[in-house]
Parts: C-alpha cells; structure tokens; sequence
C-alpha cells in the first residue's frame, strides 16, 4: 500500500528529529504524514521550532500544533517528499508547486531528507517532469529560452504559486545532461528556480512494501 509505505518512510525520517531542532517541513502527500507524526511528539512535549516550505504546509503545521518560525539563516534537518530520486540523492521535485520555497529550505539545511514510497525510486533521474518557476512578466520569453534547450515547456494551467509567479513544466530528452540543464535553466532571466535537487539532498528513506531502505549520498 502506497500510503502506508509513505507514513513508514515519513515516520524513518522523523526518527531523526532532536529535541531543540529547527525542522524543515516539505509539502506534499508524504511530507504530510510526517508534520502529523511530528505533530504529535509535540503535542507530547518536543520542543522543536519548523519552517514551512508553502502555505499549505504553513497551515498544516499549525492545525497540529508545530510552532513555526520565519526562516533563518540555517536549519536542521529538513525532511520532504520528491517525484523522483536515484540512489546517489539526486531528486526531481515540485508537481505540488513548491519547489523554489523548498530549495530554499533544503539549501538553508545542514541535512536534508527525502521520503518516498518506492514507485520515487528510479535508477536515473528525468522521466517526471521538471517544473520551473517564472516570473509571469516573464513568461513567453523563458518559454523559448526552454523550448530551445529541448524542454518543451508547458504552463501550468490554472496554477499560481504561492509567491503568485506560474509553473512551466518541462520535458528533457532522458539523455539530458543534469547538471548542465539545471546550470543553463537558472541563468535564465525570469525563471526563477526549478525542481532538480542536484545537490541539496543528503538521505532518504524509500519504502517499498512496508520496508523502509535509507540511500545515503
Ligand atoms: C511539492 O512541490 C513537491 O516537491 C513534493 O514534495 C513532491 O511533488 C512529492 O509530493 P508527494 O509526496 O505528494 O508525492
């Protein structure tokens, strides 16, 4: 069961949680299951402030009684769900939008983790879509720009950020080069950030069928 694997995953990762801890909290289905877990060690005493990487989380986080904080300069330990994610701790991320908060979060991280149910789990990244924010002013213009990189862009009808910019999300051929992808995307004027996590992820904790593998980069 596939729910039940990202609550096992979710529930690794909370392991990790110390007391006195700045915790990041993703979003998404499976970062849920662990701001519930996490809101209920609070609920029993954990002092721990959060950081939410979306409104939504923002939200979800307060309804379980996590105190949440504005970011600071570092966190952590940060713990958030991927589309994708190879065993060298490479991830795409942001089908639920929130890829420019969470990288940020990820970014200001000491450890980053990704949880996931096993269908994440893929020898190579870049068969999920890449989504890339953009500026609306901008929009057209770095429509091209990934159209010529091969990433045949399209926009994410009927879908506005939290930070009120829109979602082109992007197909590369499976033979793209990541790292230089992710290099050429953020040079361009008006997008402004992308879901590769190239770098950012330190572990994760996969579950498959009710067992729970960690990946160490
Ligand atoms: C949110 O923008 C995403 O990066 C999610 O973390 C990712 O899409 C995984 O979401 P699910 O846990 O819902 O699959």
């Amino acid at each position: 069961m596939i729910e039940t694997d990202k609550r096992l995953a979710a529930l690794a990762a909370v392991a990790e949680v110390r007391a006195g801890m700045i915790v990041g909290l993703g979003t998404g289905s499976t970062a849920a299951f662990a701001i519930d877990a996490l809101g209920e060690q609070v609920r029993a005493g954990l002092m721990i402030s959060a950081v939410a990487t979306s409104l939504a989380t923002e939200r979800h986080a307060r309804a379980v009684g996590i105190p949440l904080i504005d970011l600071p300069a570092t966190i952590d330990l940060t713990i958030d769900g991927a589309d994708e994610i190879d065993d060298a701790c490479h991830a795409i991320k942001g089908a639920g939008g929130a890829m420019l908060r969470e990288k940020i979060v990820a970014a200001a991280s000491a450890r980053m983790l990704v949880i996931a149910d096993g269908s994440k789990r893929v020898a190579r990244i870049g068969a999920a879509k890449i989504p890339v924010e953009v500026l609306p002013f901008a929009e057209a213009f770095v429509a091209a720009r990934l159209a010529d990189l091969g990433g045949a862009p399209v926009l994410r009808a009927g879908f506005v950020t939290d930070q009120g910019n829109r979602i082109l999300d992007c197909r590369f051929p499976v033979d793209t080069d990541m790292r230089a992808l992710a290099a050429e995307i953020a040079g361009i004027p008006g997008a402004l950030g992308h879901g590769l996590f190239l770098s950012e992820v330190d572990a994760a904790y996969i579950a498959s069928d009710g067992v729970v593998t960690r990946l160490e980069r």
